[in-house]
């Protein structure tokens, strides 16, 4: 699970550092965002996450399924790493093993009443050299979009999580295109998420130039600051120290404006806007994890956002797998006024 989240990704503002200034002014007045298909939502990281589903310690339950219902969630996010059950040659073949999977969860979650999103997840190669993997990566949607043709209108497609590295905002915006030429053959009505490029974070999606379609949600992840979320945790390259707070009257501000920008880009766009991650890393003090979901949380809702909190049972866990409870006040800073 290591992942180099780099510096400029600590930095969501000012968004001048690393050349991410955006001409976007934070607007002064309310800007009318279309509401989100997805309102409240959990990821269920960790599970086809990892190359076996099991491997990093979690595997979707049906009860699961239910516990996040009951607890007042609409959606469940479902990260899946296609790419380490394809084929590495022409025709790049998925194990149907995964799609049944896959099909197995999406089912599940149709038949309590949640909306399901099932993304594009850790395709590594892809960010390392794009050329040499467009043709695969086209070809890997080819087939999830045949597998779910029909699938009920809960399922909800996301075509890449965290474009990063080669893969630049201009890139990504060729490549969502394609993508979604793809899945428009055989889903013309169906929602579809679309992110850009820097770990998919904001500053990159105010660059970006989304296709033009009546059916997507345009997507960010913040987990800022990231000195804050990850302090400790093992996979971050270097972990950050600990002992970082979060909680300024600036810290606030900051959280505010950048979501009036992503609220004003959204309402130009004529699109839904999906904080589709954010969390703090499980072994921040709780009452730290708690303000700070919260205040992420209540600030996405305020500017019409969905959001989907990441993630449920692993490192940044809402939930307790080996006690089988809810983190309760992490549980309520999510769903609870
Ligand atoms: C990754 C996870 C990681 C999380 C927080 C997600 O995008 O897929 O593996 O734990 O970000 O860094």
């Amino acid at each position: 699970m290591t992942k180099l989240k780099t510096f400029c990704l600590s930095l969501l503002f000012p968004l001048a550092a690393c050349g991410l200034e955006t001409s976007s002014a934070a607007p002064r007045g309310p800007v009318s965002v279309p509401a989100s298909p997805v309102q409240r939502c959990m990821n269920l990281g960790g599970a086809l996450e990892a190359s076996n589903e099991g491997d990093w310690g979690y595997t979707v339950r049906a009860e699961d399924l239910q516990r996040i219902k009951d607890a007042g969630f609409d959606s469940v996010r479902l990260p899946v790493r296609w790419s380490a059950h394809a084929m590495t040659r022409a025709p790049y073949t998925i194990d149907p093993a995964l799609i049944d999977r896959v099909k197995e969860i999406v089912a599940e979650a149709d038949e309590l009443g949640l909306k399901i999103i099932v993304d594009l997840h850790h395709f590594d190669a892809l960010m390392e050299a794009p050329d040499a993997q467009y043709e695969r990566l086209f070809a890997m949607w080819r087939q999830i979009a045949e597998a779910f043709e029909g699938a009920p209108d809960s399922l909800i497609l996301e075509l890449i999580n965290e474009p990063r590295d080669k893969m630049s905002v201009a890139r990504t915006d060729a490549v969502n295109q394609t993508l979604l030429d793809i899945v428009r053959e055989r889903h013309p009505d169906r929602w579809v998420i679309v992110g850009s490029a820097q770990w998919g974070t904001l500053p990159a999606l105010l660059k970006s130039d989304p296709p033009e379609d009546d059916r997507i949600i345009l997507t960010f992840h913040s987990y800022q600051p990231y000195d804050f979320t990850h302090q400790g945790a093992f996979f971050a390259d270097p972990p950050p120290p600990t002992g970082r707070e979060w909680g300024t009257d600036e810290e606030y501000r900051d959280l505010d404006q950048a979501a009036a920008r992503a609220a004003q880009f959204a309402a130009e766009h004529g699109h839904p806007m999906f904080l589709g991650e954010f969390g703090v890393y499980e072994e921040v003090p709780l009452d730290q994890r708690v303000k700070w979901t919260r205040a992420m949380r209540e600030t996405a809702e305020a500017h019409g956002f969905g959001w989907c909190y990441w993630d449920y049972a692993t490192t940044f866990k809402a939930y307790n797998i080996d006690r089988e409870t809810w983190i309760r006040s992490l549980l309520s800073a999510l769903v609870e006024d």
